[in-house]
């Protein structure tokens, strides 16, 4: 078991330039694309998470060849050995379940397994079910998995009841390869569909309306090999930002598209904190004395990120005043709070609300990361409370961030890993 030793200090500064890596809810569904096609996938940017090797290790269960290099990828799948996820698979990662599509539209076969519950909800898939349900494919669930057969899906029109990001990829990639026009409505807009759709264009999908929330799609018979530069890591930049709010002096954060952050920024600069456009892939962020105090509503692009929820409430601890954190997305995306007030925060929960009073002085102690997001939220805590903290179950962090107490020990930050026997 990892585990994280950050040395805090209210007075910390942190300096220089940090570079954001690619972008890995834009990875993942890239590297499941690379399904559709016999031929050879090339994305650049690639960050080195673990959910990336998660992921390469379920397609190569499934009979994918690849090559990874740094943050270079190529990934190939010239023939099929299996069609199934794993449980284990599926529950370590429910990203796993972006396979589902593409190999029922390319093999007409494909058995995942139900990805269960996780530490920030309950993980449903009926949006992706239903979606497939409606492209003519046969679903039976039992046992724990969902097992989707079709000769060929049929194009058709598909009305999300909700927005989904993942049921969203899943449908668009399925209908790349389904007989005549599909139509998408009320589409998840968040840039990784996007940039998932960029690559399928390349594939030679026909695509109409991207980043829309109607796409229509034209089915082809056949998807072929490209090379693609996978977006920037919009909820990194945002987690730069916060660390930068909290304890920044000029800090720079290159390589991010300011345009993907819009609401996150705005709402920082509510605040109070001093966030410059030095140009189009770089922000400038700076610690300001007054903060003042921000409610804030998660809510499906381009609203305010779910992803960013925690970040956040570790800065508004730092306001002066009462802030409402509304979670509207995931049913218990909270798990961080308790530990932040091990720190010495001032947080109520009640339901789908965290009433966060500010601002509070932070002093160092134990804590435990529950999942991906919430471990981040407890590193930006650790910057500036004073004295030690620590964190177990640090690897919930290595899902999603590539190197981050490097980069932020480069800026000036006291942060060490101790592998525990
Ligand atoms: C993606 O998850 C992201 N993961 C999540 O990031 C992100 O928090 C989430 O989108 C929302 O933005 C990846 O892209 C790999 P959803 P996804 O389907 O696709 C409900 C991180 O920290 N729902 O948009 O699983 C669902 O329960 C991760 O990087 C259904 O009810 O999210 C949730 O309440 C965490 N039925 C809401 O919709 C379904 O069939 C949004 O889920 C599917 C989803």
């Amino acid at each position: 078991m990892e585990k994280i030793k950050i040395h805090g200090d209210q007075s910390l500064c942190l300096k220089g330039t940090v570079k954001v890596s690619g972008a890995k809810n834009a990875v993942l569904p890239a590297i499941a694309a690379s399904l559709l096609t016999k031929e050879k996938v090339h994305l650049k940017n690639v960050p080195q998470v673990k959910d990336v090797f998660t992921i390469l290790t379920l397609m190569k269960d499934l009979g994918a060849a690849y090559d990874i290099e740094n943050n270079s990828l190529c990934v190939q799948v010239e023939k099929i050995n299996s069609y199934e996820a794993s449980y284990q698979l599926v529950r370590a990662m429910r990203a796993s379940i972006l396979v589902l599509g593409p190999l029922l539209a390319r093999y007409g076969k494909a058995v995942v397994a139900l990805p269960g519950g996780c530490a920030i909800g309950s993980r449903p898939t009926d949006l992706h079910i239903h979606g497939f349900e409606k492209l003519g494919a046969s679903i039976d669930l039992e046992h724990g998995y969902i097992k989707a057969e079709s000769n060929r899906l049929q194009g058709t029109k598909i009305e999300f009841e909700r927005k989904t990001v993942g049921g969203t990829e899943n449908l668009l990639m399925a209908s790349c390869l389904a007989r005549g026009e599909t139509i998408l409505k009320n589409c998840a807009r968040e840039p990784e569909i996007a940039d998932l759709c960029e690559l399928l264009i390349k594939m030679g999908a026909k695509i109409d309306g991207v980043g829309e929330e109607t796409m229509r799609i034209k089915g082809t018979d056949e998807m072929g090999g490209a090379s693609h530069h996978i977006i920037p890591d919009r909820i990194e930049a945002g987690t730069f930002l916060i660390a930068g709010a909290l304890a920044g002096d000029s800090l720079v954060i290159s390589h991010v598209r300011p345009d993907h952050l819009r609401t996150v920024i705005e709402k920082m600069r509510y605040s109070g904190v001093s966030i410059k456009e030095i140009n189009s892939h770089s922000l400038e962020v700076s610690k300001q004395e007054y903060l003042k105090a921000q409610d804030i509503t998660t809510s499906p692009y381009p609203g305010f990120p779910t992803d960013m929820q925690a970040q956040f409430t570790v800065l508004m601890t730092q306001a002066e005043g009462t802030s409402i954190i509304t979670e509207t997305i995931f049913d218990r995306r909270f798990s961080h709070i308790n530990e932040l007030l091990r720190l010495g925060a001032n947080i109520e929960v009640s339901g789908d609300k965290a009433v966060v009073k500010g601002k509070t002085p932070l002093s160092g102690a134990e804590t435990t990361a529950t999942d991906l997001r919430a471990s981040a939220s407890l590193i930006l805590a650790g910057l500036i409370a004073s004295g030690e903290t620590t964190i177990t179950e640090a690897h919930h962090l290595d899902r999603g961030y590539e190197n981050l107490e490097r980069k932020l020990n480069s800026l000036g930050a006291d942060i060490k890993r101790i592998k525990k026997e």
